[in-house]
């Protein structure tokens, strides 16, 4: 591991999007592309973490010197991340499917009748919830993130006390290029307040978090 304020450390990090299956050959995702949760994993790794990035479906390419589990779907991605405890750093950057289709079975053919099949849904775990609640294995600093579309500070702020995480990661997704781009523009809200950051790309942003975090444990 590379010397600096994170070695001895562990992090756990979600990343991109889950893939969560309709019948054999179809799913539900989310256009998450995996950039920003790579970033921050390799950006721990390069301040001494030992990292544990659990990652769905992307194309990005695995970052150099970390650990990296692959998912395909929520729930599988909630066994990896327990899986990987304990940790003192615990980033849920991942875009996770809120639902997922209650019976997943054969292939779904049309039937003649012109009527569409309707899919029945039911709700995935959370997995920033659950690792955030008190307990003996919860890490001393849970980040999550949100996407929002509107209302930015507001929702950030009530999804930071609702999943009951430390820090909370906010971006508005409502303009162009953001999910997918290489950039992003971001709230932090911490235990101290609200800082707005410049607009930077999704490496230099996970570098400024990861220095945080450095902070936060020095
Ligand atoms: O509730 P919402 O999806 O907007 O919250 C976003 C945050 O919660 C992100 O940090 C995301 O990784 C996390 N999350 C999760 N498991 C879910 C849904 C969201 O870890 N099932």
């Amino acid at each position: 591991f590379a010397d600096g304020p994170l070695k001895g450390r562990h992090a756990i990090v979600t990343s991109g999007p889950t893939h969560e299956p309709i019948d054999p050959v179809r799913y539900l995702a989310n256009r998450s592309s995996g950039k920003q949760g790579h970033a921050i994993a390799a950006a721990l790794a390069a301040l001494g973490a030992r990292v544990t990035l659990v990652s769905g479906p992307v194309n990005v390419p695995d970052p150099a010197g970390v650990n990296v589990v692959r998912v395909d779907t929520a729930r599988e991605m909630r066994d990896a991340v327990q899986a990987a405890l304990p940790a003192d750093i615990a980033v849920c950057a991942a875009a996770v499917a809120d639902w997922r289709v209650e019976e997943a079975g054969q292939k779904i053919k049309k039937d003649g009748s012109g009527q569409p099949p309707a899919l029945r849904l039911t709700e995935n775990p959370d997995i920033l919830a659950e690792i955030s609640a008190p307990g003996p294995q919860r890490p001393k600093l849970v980040i999550g993130f949100a996407a929002e579309t509107e209302k930015l500070a507001e929702h950030a702020a009530a999804k930071r006390a609702r999943k009951g995480c430390d820090w909370l990661v906010a971006n508005d997704v409502g303009g162009t290029g953001i999910m997918g781009g290489d950039e992003n523009e971001i709230l932090l809200l911490t235990e101290s307040g609200t800082e707005a950051w410049d607009k930077m790309d999704k490496t230099a942003l996970a570098q400024k978090l990861a220095a945080r975090i450095g902070e936060f444990f020095a």
